[in-house]
């Protein structure tokens, strides 16, 4: 039943979104973000180097023990898994790690933030673009933690910083090591009330130009209630919904408005 309404969510977000490849955007700097970022056309060396990676942990048989978080998994029911499983069901699709390859190619964050790690798939994205960023990434299961760090050392990725245990005990400690966040990746705990908590959490190292990027925000009833709280707050200004994701801005030289952008 929750499936079909997805679906049915999905259909009605496919026919009804507008503004596909910037038609009817009167904002110039939405224009260019929909234009040259979300439908960027540059290709990256990277790219085929993650994808070559995806197809290794897609074809991989070895199974781990996984510690189960937040909301769980609505496909995979057992603990123990498969890592081709894990890869199919977890990661952040190709189309989506694209496009947030390009975001940070394009806006040059310094300070990046993951909240849920899984394999390093959605880490590697946003840390390959540049060496100089400093990417935090949250993981609370050990055996997938232990997968991504052996993906990120494969990679040579030596600027990305794995903290290992429960996003609720780690983030207020790394927020207290650090003065300000550029760029978070929300896709731990598909709660609402952990998504509004470290959204709030977050909050506090954000400034004009930090994004965020909130994954599977039509999830679940609560994820959509948790995206239109997230909408309503007074520091947001822009927000972009690609359904299977939103994109936040707080850049107070824009008007506050929210689009949903075909994609
Ligand atoms: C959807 S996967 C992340 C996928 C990854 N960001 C990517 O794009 O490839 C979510 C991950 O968050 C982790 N997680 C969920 N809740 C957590 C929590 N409260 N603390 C730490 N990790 C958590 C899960 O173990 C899982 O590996």
């Amino acid at each position: 039943m929750q499936k079909i309404k997805f679906i049915l969510k999905y259909l009605k977000y496919k026919l009804t979104a507008q503004h596909r490849k910037g038609f009817g955007i009167h904002s110039p700097f939405l224009y260019h973000f929909v234009c040259e970022i979300l439908y960027g056309k540059r290709y990256f060396y990277a790219y085929d180097d993650i994808a070559e990676l995806r197809y290794d942990l897609l074809e991989s048989n070895e199974e781990i023990l996984v510690k189960d978080f937040g909301a769980g998994s609505k496909v995979m029911k057992s603990n123990v898994r498969k890592i081709k499983d894990i890869a199919k069901h977890s990661a952040i699709s190709e189309k989506f790690g694209e496009m947030l390859f390009r975001i940070i190619e394009h806006y040059k964050p310094q300070t990046i933030l993951e909240l849920g790690t899984s394999l390093g798939i959605g880490t590697l994205y946003p840390a390959t673009p540049s060496e100089k960023a400093k990417v935090y990434t949250i993981e609370g299961c050990p055996e997938t933690a232990k997968k991504a760090m052996q993906n990120f050392e494969e990679f040579n990725a030596e600027n990305i910083n794995q903290i290992i245990g429960n996003i609720d005990d780690e983030l207020p400690n790394l927020l207290n090591n650090i003065d300000k966040l550029d760029f978070v990746y929300f896709d731990g705990n598909h709660q609402k009330d952990a998504t509004l908590n470290y959204f709030s959490q977050c909050l506090e190292k954000a400034h004009n130009d930090t994004i965020f990027y909130f994954d599977d925000i039509h999830w679940s009833a609560g994820m959509e209630e948790a995206w239109k709280e997230i909408k309503k707050n007074e520091k947001v200004t822009l927000t972009v919904d690609l359904f299977f994701s939103g994109i936040v801005f707080f850049r107070k030289e824009l008007s506050k408005e929210d689009f949903v952008v075909r994609f």
